[in-house]
């Protein structure tokens, strides 16, 4: 199997114990890492890797930045947990600070462990606030693994297989993706009306028409990387005011920067009613959370469970290393560096859409980029098969990234360098160049990736 890794026995030991006592998805080779520095992780063994993932897209400033690090063990000594229904100064200035980068009357934030959470949060806030009943989501859009925000999931795959009456009823996952690459139509002018018109068609057939939200992530990154013009996301915010709906958007694979402005949906011009972050804006600890109008926040008050509080919400140590990460994205102005570093990853990546057939497209924006692989351009086929091939090369050649079905993501902490970029869009180069001449990999889409592990895998 590992015919191009080697391994050392502690490695391999250490590889068999986590197989016969741990359950969790697991990329082959699964590989043992033990420790993080800027942009690239270390096994066990010491051979580094560049991390395209960012951890789980949650580390901006990369692993073990020193500032930190340094806030960390401060907090550890001063002040870890504690009850979240009294408040701390760091979550207070984080709010504050947040605040700042949003527009309109966006400013109260409701914490949360997780961006499942954060988001059923805010379902919870939309119902609460509008009296409706139906939540709409977009097909293609993931929201989290908990049973209600999985409800308004829709990527396809194994993950809501078998859960039955489990996934809430009160929900409809019926806004059409401007997802121009496999649209219909070759326009996307023309598909932006087409799926607008189809959106609020599905929204009056399948829904009680009481509509509490629609919710959504503005680029829908595990779906497949679908960038919207802005002519479609300023259509939904039209049907949702037409259906008296609150508009809901899902930052968490966006913010904070990672697209080069701070927020995903900023391009826009569009202002929801209330925002969800996670990962990116976490610094990789359970800081997750819900912004929104002090209004709504008023009308939802005393329902629904509102304001939320879980036993770890809000903690002290996650609440100031999520500040100190946000005062030094605003500081060294990530955002700026993830659109300029980001246009020179673009120009290199396409490169390798010239020179491989089997990259069909690449689509996203500033740092956060998608590889769409395919059998050939034309089909425009889902080729999983060579997604996974090339994800264990990248691997070989030291880059660590997710693949998902045909969709390989490149999301590098946002303080890459444009010669880290460089090197990394070599080596992936390499490591298709492999996979292309079909090097013997042992393909174990089961092994390799959560949604792979079905019939549907093809069909991307
Ligand atoms: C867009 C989006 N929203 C929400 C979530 C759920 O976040 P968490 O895993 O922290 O619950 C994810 C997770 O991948 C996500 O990609």
């Amino acid at each position: 199997m590992n015919d191009v890794f080697e391994f050392s026995n502690r490695h391999k030991d250490l590889m068999a114990r986590d197989e016969e006592y741990v359950l969790g998805w697991r990329y082959e080779p699964q590989v043992v890492f033990e420790r993080g520095e800027g942009v690239r992780i270390f096994d066990v063994d010491g051979n580094a890797y560049y991390d395209l993932s960012s951890g789980m897209m949650s580390l901006t400033l990369g692993h073990a930045h020193p500032e930190l690090v340094e806030t960390i063990k401060d907090m550890a000594d001063r002040f870890i947990h504690q009850s979240a229904w009294y408040s701390n100064p760091w979550c207070i200035e984080f709010a504050e600070l947040l605040a700042t980068t949003l527009p309109g009357d966006l400013k109260v934030l409701n914490c949360a462990v997780t961006g499942s959470e954060a988001n059923e949060i805010a379902m919870r806030m939309a119902l609460g606030a509008t009296g409706g009943f139906d939540i709409c989501s977009m097909v293609r859009g993931l929201h989290g693994g908990s049973l209600a925000a999985e409800a308004m999931t829709s990527v396809g795959g194994a993950r809501r297989r078998g859960l039955g009456p489990l996934t809430m009823p009160a929900r409809s996952n019926c806004i059409v993706p401007a997802f121009y690459y496999r649209a219909p139509v070759d326009d996307p002018d023309q598909w932006d009306e087409i799926s607008l018109r189809m959106t609020e068609e599905l929204i009056e057939y399948t829904t009680s028409q009481e509509v509490g939200a629609l919710m959504l992530e503005p680029i829908a990154v595990p779906g497949g990387m679908i960038v919207p013009s802005k002519r479609w996301l300023q259509g939904i915010r039209e049907i949702a005011d037409r259906w008296g709906a609150l508009l809901i958007f899902d930052e968490c694979q966006l913010a904070p920067a990672r697209t080069g402005t701070f927020w995903g949906f900023e391009p826009y011009d569009v202002v929801p009613d209330i925002v969800t972050f996670g990962k990116g804006l976490s610094a990789g600890f359970a800081f997750c959370g819900t912004v929104t109008t002090p209004e709504i926040a008023e009308r939802s008050r005393g329902t629904k469970g509102l304001p939320w509080a879980g036993t770890y919400s809000q903690d002290p140590l996650p609440s100031a290393v999520a500040l100190k990460q946000l005062q030094i994205v605003l500081r060294d102005d990530l955002a700026g560096h993830a659109a300029t570093a980001g246009a020179f990853l673009e120009k290199r990546l396409a490169e390798l859409t010239e020179k491989y057939e089997c990259i069909g497209d690449i689509r996203g924006r500033g740092l956060y980029r998608m590889m769409d692989i395919v059998t050939d351009g034309k089909s425009k086929e889902p080729d999983a098969e060579m997604g996974e091939a090339i994800r264990y090369h990248a691997m070989a050649e030291g880059v660590t990234m997710i693949v998902v079905k045909n969709y390989a993501r490149i999301c590098p902490p946002t303080i890459v360098t444009e010669a880290e970029l460089d090197d990394i869009v070599g080596r992936l180069d390499t490591a298709i160049a492999r996979a292309v001449r079909g090097e013997p990999v042992p393909t174990n889409l089961s092994n390799s990736s959560s949604l792979a592990t079905n019939d549907g895998a093809k069909r991307g």
